[in-house]
């Protein structure tokens, strides 16, 4: 059951199939758990204010940004409810519904932005949102945040063999990024990105992995001593919404709000690379974090040793999905 608020405020209740009739104000909520100033954060803010220009006024998105709406782990029992009506976690976290989500997880699965669009805007990315239908979801776009480094505060790690001992917070929901620490003898600690910085801080984790937007608006390198560009998996996200309730909406509505998706998300994308780049700047300029760049030869190296991990999960992503991944490169 999902909720559209009449204007004037009263609340009605729009069930599977109902249709919102010509005079009901659409509120949008969009639920989301990073902070404002991230290429998350502020694609949601851009596509709110051009869809309630477009439709003047008459669809208004209300954004929660920073896990306020609600956490991991909550957010798709919330836009299955109708609670929320937009959320765009990251692929990582949708390994439950579809283990073939987690082939965007295999470490190295590419190499550059221009391999992951095209396997995204492709059969890719076809494939993995048709595997949403069955639960009622539907995919409007797929946004870019990057590439993930390591960070931790115990020691500098240059080779994966350094990741022997440690312990790393992971994403929830993907057996590959814990299998990828578990190879070689690290510990991984799966957790909802909002306890992640207590939980470095209370020591419960030595370190965590992330894009360089994610851990500098957060403040992680506040709390970490090493950083390492690996560039070892790539971090984007799935712009969902409820199906039945997508269909709800009046056609020319639905529209405008798919025409606004496709332009934010071009904007999103480029704001993604320029964001990573930047703060990854401000963090080299800063003298918080000891930061160690792989070289070139260095990344093959950890490339062939994270390897094995794509045989040990061809049965569970399927053959098929891994080549077609693979064919991008
Ligand atoms: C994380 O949990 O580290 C990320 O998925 C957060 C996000 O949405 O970028």
């Amino acid at each position: 059951q999902l909720i559209v608020l009449l204007t004037g405020g009263c609340a009605k209740r729009v069930t599977d199939g109902e249709q919102v009739s010509p005079d009901q104000k659409i509120v949008i909520k969009f639920s989301h758990v990073v902070a404002e100033n991230t290429p998350k954060g502020l694609a949601a803010e851009r596509f709110a204010s051009l869809v309630q220009q477009r439709t003047r006024g008459r669809v208004e998105v209300q954004v929660f940004p920073n896990s306020t709406l609600y956490a991991d782990g909550e957010e798709m029992q919330a836009l299955q409810s109708g609670a929320v009506q937009i959320i765009a976690p990251a692929t990582s976290k949708l390994g439950d519904l579809y283990p073939g989500w987690q082939a965007l997880d295999l470490p190295y699965a590419f190499k550059n932005l221009d391999e992951v669009h095209r396997a995204m805007d492709g059969p890719v990315g076809q494939k993995l949102a048709k595997s949403l239908d069955s639960k009622g979801f539907m995919v409007l776009a797929y946004w870019d945040n990057g590439f993930k480094q390591l960070t931790n505060n115990v020691r500098p790690i240059t080779s994966p063999g350094d990741l022997k001992g440690l312990s790393f917070r992971v994403m929830i929901n993907s057996p590959v990024l814990r299998e990828q620490f578990n190879l070689f003898g690290a510990t991984p600690v799966p957790m909802p990105f909002n306890d992640v910085y207590q939980g470095i801080e209370r020591n419960l984790v030595h370190g965590q992995e992330n894009t360089i937007s994610n851990l500098y608006t957060k403040g992680f390198y506040r709390v970490q001593s090493y950083m390492t560009i690996s560039d070892h998996g790539y971090m984007g996200y799935a712009v969902m919404v409820n199906k039945a309730y997508w269909y709800s909406l009046p056609e020319d509505i639905r529209r405008v709000m798919e025409e606004t998706m496709a332009e934010v998300t071009r904007w999103e994308r480029a704001k993604a690379a320029e964001m990573n780049e930047t703060y990854l700047k401000q963090l080299k300029d800063s003298d918080n974090l000891t930061i160690t760049e792989l070289t070139p030869e260095q990344k093959e190296a950890w490339e062939a040793a994270f390897k094995p991990l794509y045989a040990s999960f061809a049965g569970d992503i399927g053959l098929e999905l891994i080549n077609e991944l693979q064919k991008h490169n």
